[in-house]
């Protein structure tokens, strides 16, 4: 065979492997083979000084030929792959991505959790104006005129006499004066008082209110409710009891508290070592306030609660901080459920 022979083959066998090709990786072993320092083609221009001198320049011509259409096979075939990898970067089949959905407030949802409990036991969710005035807030809740909660270092009061409701027991006064027994009704809401934020208070924070009020209703109606409650929100084991206190509105009057949920009651440092916590108020509804809304105690008897929503939503997360829940730092918010 000779050189011209030997230089045609080497084409065909170059073009076989070119349309063979498929992928980036090949077309540069192929780059290499031939067109490399070492590669077949500079070989062969090695060569050229052991050639007759008459065939040279032709076989010269032959092998600039030669070089010139690998090349510009091979830079073409790169090209190609080039654009099918970009192509392929664009996948159609992906699915969309989801809008990134926000999350309920981590209060939004003990809030529905406690309503929706309390709905399932024939109850009704009403809510009141966070502006009321001093006889909804205070008088009509038979709240003495010598009593602190009215004074403004625990109460916040707008120039017009109003005020920054202090708890959501008035709106047991206008569902009262708005309807005639029963009522069963719970009131969530944002509430307000004169205190310093530390890590358990907050100026602004959130109550639920329930009132219970019929011919016959008992003491005994209350704790079962209240058992009930309970055993939903922490679990069938919890217990409640029911020590003796005062507020105005209710006579006689307790605070409720449930057996630590942590420790199980034998005393830790959330329950600070008593087996208990403290939930909220509760009480038999005081005469006078039936009296104020018209409604007769001969009659009608009835009992009310309030307990703290952030207080809940704290033992239920393990939440040291009530500030937390009103800072808005998304890394907080986002661990409570919801889409990202
Ligand atoms: N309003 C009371 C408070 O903010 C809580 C409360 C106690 C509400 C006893 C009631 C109740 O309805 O009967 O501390």
């Amino acid at each position: 065979m000779n050189i011209v022979e030997e230089l045609a083959s080497l084409r065909q066998k170059i073009a076989e492997e070119i349309k063979n090709a498929d992928s980036t990786s090949t077309i540069e072993e192929i780059r290499h083979t031939y067109l490399g320092r070492k590669g077949a083609i500079q070989n062969y221009f090695k060569q050229m000084g052991k050639i007759d001198a008459s065939q040279r320049g032709p076989v010269g011509k032959l092998l600039n030929e030669l070089k010139e259409w690998v090349t510009d096979e091979v830079d073409s075939l790169d090209r190609q792959f080039e654009k099918e990898v970009t192509r392929s970067a664009i996948d159609l089949t992906l699915q969309a991505r989801s809008p990134r959905l926000g999350t309920l407030h981590p209060l939004t949802h003990i809030e529905r959790r406690i309503c929706s409990v309390f709905q399932r036991m024939g109850f009704s969710v009403v809510r009141g104006p966070e502006v009321e005035d001093v006889w909804h807030n205070f008088d009509a809740l038979n709240t003495p005129e010598w009593h602190p909660s009215r004074d403004p270092t625990d109460t916040l009061y707008l120039k017009d006499g109003n005020l920054l409701r202090t708890e959501t027991s008035p709106v047991q006064i206008r569902v009262m004066k708005s309807q005639a027994p029963p009522v069963r009704i719970v009131a969530p809401g944002k509430v307000y008082r004169n205190d310093k934020p530390d890590a358990t208070h907050s100026p602004m924070f959130q109550q639920v209110e329930g009132l219970y009020v019929d011919k016959g209703v008992t003491f005994a109606d209350l704790k079962g409710t209240v058992l009930q409650f309970y055993r939903f929100m922490f679990g069938k084991d919890v217990k409640i009891r029911f020590r003796p206190h005062y507020f105005p509105f209710t006579e006689p009057s307790a605070e409720v508290d449930v057996s630590c949920v942590f420790c199980g009651a034998k005393g830790c440092r959330i329950c600070k070592g008593s087996g208990w916590i403290e939930m909220g108020g509760s009480g038999m509804v005081d005469p006078n306030v039936f009296e104020s809304v018209g409604y007769d105690p001969e009659i009608y008897t009835g009992w009310a609660f309030g307990l703290g929503v952030e207080r809940l939503a704290m033992l239920l997360y393990g939440v040291e901080d009530i500030r937390l829940f009103y800072e808005n730092d998304f890394r907080f918010l986002q661990q409570f459920g919801g889409r990202r």
